[in-house]
């Protein structure tokens, strides 16, 4: 019998991960046979670690937090939107090369624009937290022209040195650009507002004003559990239209690492109603 192809996610803490159920639900549905196990990882051996498992035979990874800047730096072949974030969470071992991706962005996209069916193009965005979450989402959310984009962060420095990077790309597409700190924000009202701060995984709030959110507005929280986030209930409390966890990017950006390594689109629906119902 043909061994089934091996793939991983790298990351530590690595227990609570749900991408191995993720995976195995979407090769059961596309009929593919593969073996995908977590691999807890200390830090500073990300490299070993990785090469070890390439060498044994390994065809893919998806890499979590802390070590998505390592992969980036692992990798031999990049993507542009990899390039751009210099953060990698999918490697694919093709011949003895390590090629990278990075579907984190693509994967909040689809779960906002096809999923949720709310067009970021023309709106106002605001981007809390610039951290590797927002450096992975950054281009991939201006690709789709909102008429502007704010990020803002605790330490607003990084949010002035993050929205940088993508300033060519920004005039280009005439989309507004600005960066600066967690109270800065005055005035005016956004149509998406994205929570890309690790601040509910300690159910932890930081001071956003409640008038914040227009009519219609988006509340995007990347983070998930079990329960509601404090994002997301600070979003409810502020008359968000809608307001939402990130199970959904979770499902959508590991249905584009699948699509990368198998070369099949897997129904993240019927994946994402399982998940809810657990
Ligand atoms: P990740 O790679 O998951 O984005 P990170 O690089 O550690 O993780 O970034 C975490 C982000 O959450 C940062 O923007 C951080 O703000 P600082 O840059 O000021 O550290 C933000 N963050 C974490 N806890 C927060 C809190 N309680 N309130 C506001 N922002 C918080």
């Amino acid at each position: 019998m043909v061994k089934p192809e091996q793939y991983v996610v790298i990351g530590n803490p690595i227990e609570h991960s749900k991408s191995p159920q993720i995976h195995s639900l979407f090769a059961q549905q596309t009929g593919i046979s593969i073996e995908y196990k977590k691999l807890l990882c200390p830090v500073g051996d990300f490299s070993k670690v990785v090469s070890e498992f390439f060498a044994s035979g390994g065809r893919g990874a998806n890499v979590t937090v802390p070590f998505k800047l390592e992969a980036y730096e692992f990798s031999t072949l990049r993507s542009t939107r990899v390039e751009h974030a210099k953060a990698a969470n999918t490697l694919l071992c093709k011949n003895g090369v390590i090629s990278a991706e990075n579907t984190d962005g693509i994967g909040l996209v689809r779960d906002i624009v096809d999923n949720l069916e709310f067009s970021i193009a023309g709106k106002s965005v605001l981007i809390v937290g610039s951290g590797g979450a927002t450096r992975g989402v950054l281009l991939p959310i201006l690709e789709e022209l909102p008429k502007s984009i704010r990020v803002i962060n605790r330490t607003p420095e990084k949010a002035h040195q993050l929205i940088k990077t993508i300033e060519v790309e920004a005039r280009g597409l005439a989309v507004d650009v600005v960066a600066g700190g967690l109270h800065d924000l005055h005035d005016g009202e956004f149509d998406l507002v994205v929570n890309a701060t690790s601040s509910s995984l300690s159910n932890d709030l930081f001071p956003l004003r409640t008038n914040l959110l227009g009519s219609k507005a988006l509340a995007y929280d990347m983070m998930y559990g079990k329960h509601e986030t404090s994002f997301t209930k600070w979003a409810q409390k502020s008359k968000a239209h809608r307001a939402v966890d990130g199970l959904g990017m979770l499902v959508e950006q590991a249905a584009e690492s699948f699509f990368l390594w198998c070369d099949k689109r897997p129904d993240t629906q019927t994946v994402m109603k399982i998940l809810r119902s657990e």
